[in-house]
């Protein structure tokens, strides 16, 4: 198994003092933040975990330049209680031939579904060995007063905490894979219902089309050209656009504002993963393990628990 050596020996709890003595050399973060809810996420953990952090930005479909074999962290946003399709598209173009994987989902309060347990099937087809995950909060970056300043210093010390965790289960040599909440079949795959426009104001600056992850913009000299087909809502145009004249159509907002506002007073907490709790993958029969905090979550937000109606499009 090939572990990337801790620095120290074992430790079975990690205190804070201890967390420097254990971090490793290097791991590699391949991150799809489109935002930058999810990077700062990675970042703070991978940070925690390591002395050199080499970040893979999915979202400009980077490579890692070297491998190797030591500790790969994933971080993804959750899109509709699922991977966004384009982010789960390039996690599965990465080998892991045995390497160890941590595996981080962000999400913006509502629910994170079947996200997680998507993002480590993956990686478990692609030849990682998942031995621990996390579902952590982040601004909603459709309905920002959801989860506003999230992840903030009380969210740092979960991640850091975590990331002390992880080491000390690396440092005992252990390789079991976690459980994860989520249901197979999954929820349907996330389809983009809306794009963002561009109104009056606009300088031609181009930082939207800089930043798109899919280059569904193109900056003319005259206007701002989205292709609607490949656009998938990401919102990372919206965020990046220095004149806040890229935005969601007003219906489009005000629905998803009254849908989702009632969550801004809402602190969802931060959840971490790293012993089993059923058999992994989970059992075919005689139904899909399901968390009881996703059950909850499922019961409040409208999204699916096992044997439910098909959701809607729920961001
Ligand atoms: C299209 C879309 C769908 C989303 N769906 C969900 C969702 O199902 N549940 C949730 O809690 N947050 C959802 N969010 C919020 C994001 O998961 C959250 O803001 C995340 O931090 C975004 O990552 P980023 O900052 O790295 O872009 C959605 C955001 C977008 C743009
Ligand atoms: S970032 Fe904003 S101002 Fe700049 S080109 Fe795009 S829409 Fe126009
Ligand atoms: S055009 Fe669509 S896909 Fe591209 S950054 Fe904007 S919201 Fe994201």
């Amino acid at each position: 198994m090939p572990f990337y050596p801790p620095k120290a020996g074992t430790a079975s709890i990690i205190r804070s003092e201890h967390l420097a003595m254990l971090m490793m050399d290097k791991t590699d973060l391949f991150c799809f933040s489109p935002t930058g809810g999810t990077a700062e996420v990675g970042r703070t953990f991978a940070d925690a975990m390591a002395d050199v952090v080499e970040f893979v930005d999915l979202c400009r479909n980077e490579t890692v330049s070297n491998p190797g074999d030591g500790v790969a962290v994933f971080a993804a946003p959750v899109f509709a209680g699922r991977l966004p399709p384009v982010a789960a598209e390039r996690i599965r173009s990465i080998d892991g031939h045995g390497r160890i994987a941590i595996s981080l989902v962000v999400y913006g309060t509502r629910a994170y579904d079947d996200a997680l347990l998507e993002l480590n099937d993956i990686l478990a087809e692609r030849g990682f060995t998942v031995i621990a995950s996390g579902a952590f909060i982040a601004e909603h970056s459709i309905v920002r007063s959801v989860g506003s300043g999230r992840p903030d210093g009380r969210d740092a010390d979960d991640i850091v905490g975590f990331a002390g965790k992880v080491l000390a289960k690396i440092g005992r040599g252990d390789s079991t894979v976690p459980s994860v909440p989520g249901n197979r079949p999954y929820r349907p795959d996330f389809v983009a219902s809306s794009h963002p426009t561009t109104s009056n104001g606009c300088t031609l600056c181009g930082r939207c089309a800089k930043v798109c992850p899919v280059g569904a913009i193109t900056v003319t000299d005259e206007k701002v050209v989205t292709d609607e087909r490949t656009c998938f809502m990401c919102m990372a145009c919206v965020k990046a656009c220095p004149e806040r004249v890229r935005n969601l159509p007003a219906p489009v907002m005000d629905a998803m504002t009254a849908k989702l506002g009632p969550l801004a007073s809402v602190r969802r907490p931060n959840e971490t993963f790293l012993r089993r709790q059923r058999p992994y993958p989970a059992p075919a029969s005689p139904g899909p393990w399901t968390h009881p905090a996703s059950r909850a979550s499922s019961r409040s937000s409208g999204s699916r628990g096992a044997g439910s109606a098909p959701p809607t499009d729920s961001p």
